[in-house]
């Protein structure tokens, strides 16, 4: 995934651009570049690495100035990153900056080569830059209508024509795309954040929509050049919810957001003490319609399903399996139009989950998505609809969306319990007040940071750790073993604590850290024997349990504890120190916790 923005208007052009790219470096940060009508002309500066490397660059060699252009923050798809694949790319009188995938640029790039083109990239998207310059007759949008006709994949694409002066052009095709507009300017970007700055107005652009802007507005245009009129959105986050507002990192920020992204999810949600999500589509007769329930999602939003899995078990009696949508897509699932399948996402946009959801839909299953980007396109394709209000998520490990995600699991499975009569009224009540009662307890354990930081300062030396627990707590050992591996770069593999002895327990040696999970009631003393088993074989155990529980010698070397908090509800407080843990342990080794290697916030490709 990558980040693109665009800017016509009075301001110097690459202040904003580059201001604008600083708000979208989470989607990719590999490289990054610019390019400017400079006194009429285009002038590109770009650089592999992180924007400063690249206002470096400018500062030592030229900063184009003008006022109108395009910017792009890069995740490599195509071709390492490099100065030469960073973006923008050229053809001879066109350039472009692009997010996306172009599937068949193999055969479009061969017959460019047999007219004669010549390649300086490995990019897909020089492939784009290319056959739009080869088209080019004069006509902007004629050529772009053309290009999108030949094209196959997903892109999102600023463009500019260098005989078309502080003019930009901008189109899309499955990878987002908005376009802001204030007082005399406008912007494109691939996402909100970029624009705060400067307006809270935008429109979405739709699939095969294109945007022209130029010093008097924006107009649209559908793939057959006819002219249309959009609905204008104003976003409800302010420019606050995009800085870091004090904290050294967005993803600590975000952590401590997490009580009021709970309130703020649930809260409209609740009617007279009981889970009401009729707004969204979800009536208790809709949810008695479905034999089975499929939760698909990637990473750290397929953990939050296997919560809402043991939730929805355990209280409705309604089987739910949760896929990896990747695994999903392609396991010709036997999927019907009696269940129900549920897709959660943080930015509505990786492309696994979206494609899981379509096939999903194809199969005949009724779709419901659990989103946090407003207007992405799961949210948009689904056939219901719950959106988690955790505002903008920066930060590349996902945290307070994971809570929302799951605080609306559990919304759902409580309401789900009470219409197949799982439960009685009585019970639906008092466990909603449960799930009202969480934002109290994780304030409570946000006090206690100095206990994570000492457990993460004993684990920045390790190679390898384990993180162990038995139902929901091995729900929960999955994410704070993915949390910790992403920022931290320390190997750590979770593992249900009772299937140790069939394999794993021979990775213990001496002083290897492992996280135990017990937080369980009914499965307290089975969770406890297997920690004895690692601790006698020389691990050196943490572990996260209720804090009225002091562990002998042979259990633990060190606790941290947890208020008494029922067992259903007690993962949204248990998960906070796994968060804490990964997130001191990535601080302690110097890593770049926002924007950790290799990854990017959103994943759009498969
Ligand atoms: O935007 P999504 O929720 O669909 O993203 C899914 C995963 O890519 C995401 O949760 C990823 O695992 C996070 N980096 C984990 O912190």
């Amino acid at each position: 995934m990558c980040g693109i923005v665009g800017y016509v208007g009075p301001r110097e052009c690459t202040d904003v651009l580059m201001s604008a790219l600083s708000k979208l470096e989470y989607r990719g940060y590999d490289s990054a570049g610019i390019a400017v009508f400079d006194n009429g002309e285009i002038k590109v500066a770009k650089s592999k690495g992180r924007l400063k490397d690249l206002e470096e660059k400018m500062e030592n060699t030229y900063k184009p100035s003008g006022h109108a252009g395009i910017g792009h923050t890069r995740w490599a798809t195509h071709g390492e990153p490099s100065d030469i694949n960073s973006h923008p790319h050229s053809g001879k009188r066109v350039t472009i900056v692009h997010n996306g995938i172009i599937e068949n640029y193999k055969k479009l790039k061969d017959f460019l080569v047999s007219q004669g083109r010549e390649f300086q990239s490995e990019t897909d998207t020089e492939v784009v830059a290319q056959l739009l310059d080869y088209y080019y007759d004069g006509n902007p949008l004629d050529t772009i209508i053309k290009v999108m006709s030949e094209v196959r994949g997903s892109f999102a694409l600023g463009i500019v024509f260098s005989d078309f002066r502080d003019v930009v052009y901008a189109v899309r095709r499955e990878s987002p795309l908005i376009v802001g507009v204030g007082e005399n300017e406008s912007f494109i970007a691939s996402d909100v954040p970029a624009i705060l700055k400067y307006t809270k107005d935008y429109y979405l652009l739709e699939h095969d929509e294109i945007a022209r802007l130029d010093m008097d507005g924006v107009k649209f245009y559908d793939k057959h050049k006819k002219e249309i009129i959009k609905e204008i959105k104003t976003a409800d986050w302010d420019m606050d919810a995009a800085e870091k507002g004090g904290y050294e990192h967005f993803m600590l920020k975000e952590i401590y957001e997490q009580p009021t992204a709970i309130k703020t999810t649930i809260s409209p949600r609740i009617t007279d003490g009981l889970p009401n999500l009729e707004e969204c589509g979800i009536t208790p007769e809709k949810l008695r319609e479905f034999n089975q329930i499929y939760v698909v999602a990637c990473g750290t939003a397929m953990h939050a399903g296997l919560v809402g899995k043991y939730v929805i078990e355990k209280l409705a009696r309604v089987p739910v399996t949760v896929d990896i949508a990747s695994e999903f897509r392609y396991r010709e699932p036997l999927v019907s139009d009696r269940d129900l399948v549920i897709v959660i996402s943080q930015s509505g946009e990786t492309a696994d989950s979206l494609a899981a959801m379509r096939l999903a839909k194809e199969l005949g299953a009724q779709t419901l998505a659990i989103v946090n980007a407003k207007g992405s396109s799961i949210a948009r394709e689904a056939d219901m609809l719950i959106y988690t209000h955790a505002g903008p998520e920066i930060a590349v490990a996902s945290t307070k969306a994971y809570m929302v995600q799951i605080a609306v699991m559990y919304l759902l499975a409580f309401e789900l319990a009470l219409a197949v009569d799982a439960i009685d009224e009585t019970e639906c009540r008092r466990l909603t007040g449960l799930l009202q009662k969480t934002p109290d307890y994780i304030e409570e354990i946000l006090k206690n940071k100095e206990d994570t930081q000492y457990i993460a300062s004993s684990l920045i030396t390790a190679d390898s750790l384990l993180y162990i627990g038995r139902g929901l707590d091995y729900a929960l050992s999955m994410e704070g073993s993915l949390k910790l591996k992403e920022i931290s770069y320390i190997h750590s593999e979770s593992y249900a604590a009772g299937e140790l002895k069939h394999g794993t327990i021979s990775l213990i040696s001496d002083g290897m850290p492992v996280i135990a999970v017990a937080t369980q009631k009914a499965l307290f003393e089975k969770t406890v024997s297997n920690i004895k088993e690692v601790k006698a074989r020389g691990a050196k155990v943490i572990m996260v349990c209720r804090d009225d529980y002091t562990p002998e010698k042979d259990v633990a070397d060190y606790k941290f504890g947890l208020p008494d908090i029922d067992d259903i509800i007690m993962p949204m407080a248990a998960v906070v120190p796994l968060q804490l843990i990964a997130y001191y342990t990535s601080v302690l080794k110097g890593n770049d916790v926002d924007k950790p290697r290799n990854l990017a916030k959103s994943v759009t490709v498969e």
